[in-house]
């Protein structure tokens, strides 16, 4: 697949989508907006492709929408690229297949929100977050105000989003927005592959069922996020993963998981 602003590639069953505009450190135009969620659709439609890691090249993940083509942008406009932006987003957050952020520099605003729309958040050591957008007069439009807050809390969030300070990656783990912090000389894409490799030795519905049913459940109230959990663990004791995996266990080997 060919793309300008984003690479794309598949090794051992990982997708790596890497934004690539590093002398705008990655900021998001409108066309990588549109890579972006095509890449993710071919990556939920691969077959071959157990699980997904999103990362930026150069010194930045992402360093927010692109603020020159948002400079210009009248109301209509503005609420129409939140929308866009927001939607591709969501088909990352929704991609029934892990999704990590390897956040290997700034991710600020939309590159935040980005980190925020993956499953999994491994930062650099080098990394900073935030949601600078107070400083430019606006507020986040592609998640922020509703992804950060749900993760690291009310006041955490209002306190990031309304000082539009950056934080480094130490206090993004210590506030919950990062899985984990890996030393400035290793690489997080590494660290991210490493993980991913975990889970992907698991079977492939299981994993789509953590995350629906905990992407489900975090809209709804506790008694029907119980009530979806229970209806997907009796879909999945109908599948031959759930057959191998207990048989397997049972005749202590390791499963042999086909997704079915
Ligand atoms: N949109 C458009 N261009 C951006 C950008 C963005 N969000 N972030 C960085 N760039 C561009 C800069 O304009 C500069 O381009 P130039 O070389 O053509 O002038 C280039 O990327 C390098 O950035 P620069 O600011 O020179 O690097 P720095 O190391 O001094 O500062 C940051 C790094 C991340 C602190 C700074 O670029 C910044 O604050 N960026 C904007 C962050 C932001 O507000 N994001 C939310 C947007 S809604």
């Amino acid at each position: 697949m060919a793309f300008e602003f984003i690479t794309y590639g598949v090794v051992d069953r990982i997708a790596t989508i890497t934004v690539n505009r590093p002398d705008k450190l990655n900021a998001l135009n409108d066309a990588t907006m549109t890579e972006l969620g095509l890449a993710i659709v071919a990556a939920r439609k691969d077959k071959t492709v157990g699980g997904v890691i999103v990362t930026g090249s150069g010194r930045a993940f992402v360093a927010g929408a692109d603020i020159a083509e948002l400079r210009s942008k009248k109301p209509a406009q503005a609420k129409a690229m939140a929308s866009k932006g927001q939607k591709t987003f969501a088909a990352f957050e929704q991609c029934p297949k892990p999704v990590f952020a390897a956040v290997n520099g700034f991710a600020l605003g939309g590159g935040c929100e980005l980190a925020l729309s993956c499953h999994v958040r491994l930062a650099s050591e080098n990394a900073k977050f935030g949601q600078p957008e107070v400083k430019l007069g606006t507020i986040p439009g592609y998640g922020g105000t509703q992804r950060l807050a749900r993760l690291v809390g009310r006041g955490r969030a209002l306190q990031l989003l309304m000082t539009g300070e950056l934080i480094d990656a130490a206090e993004a783990w210590r506030i919950g927005l990062v899985n984990k912090v890996v030393p400035a000389a290793e690489s997080v894409v590494d660290a991210s592959r490493a993980m991913l490799t975990v889970m992907l030795a698991n079977g492939p519905l299981a994993l789509a069922g953590c995350i629906d049913a905990v992407g489900v459940g975090l809209d709804e109230p506790l008694a029907v996020g119980l009530a979806y959990e229970a209806a997907l663990f009796g879909t999945l004791a109908k599948s031959a993963d759930f057959k191998e995996g207990t048989t397997a266990f049972l005749e202590k080997r390791a499963p042999g998981f086909r997704g079915a």
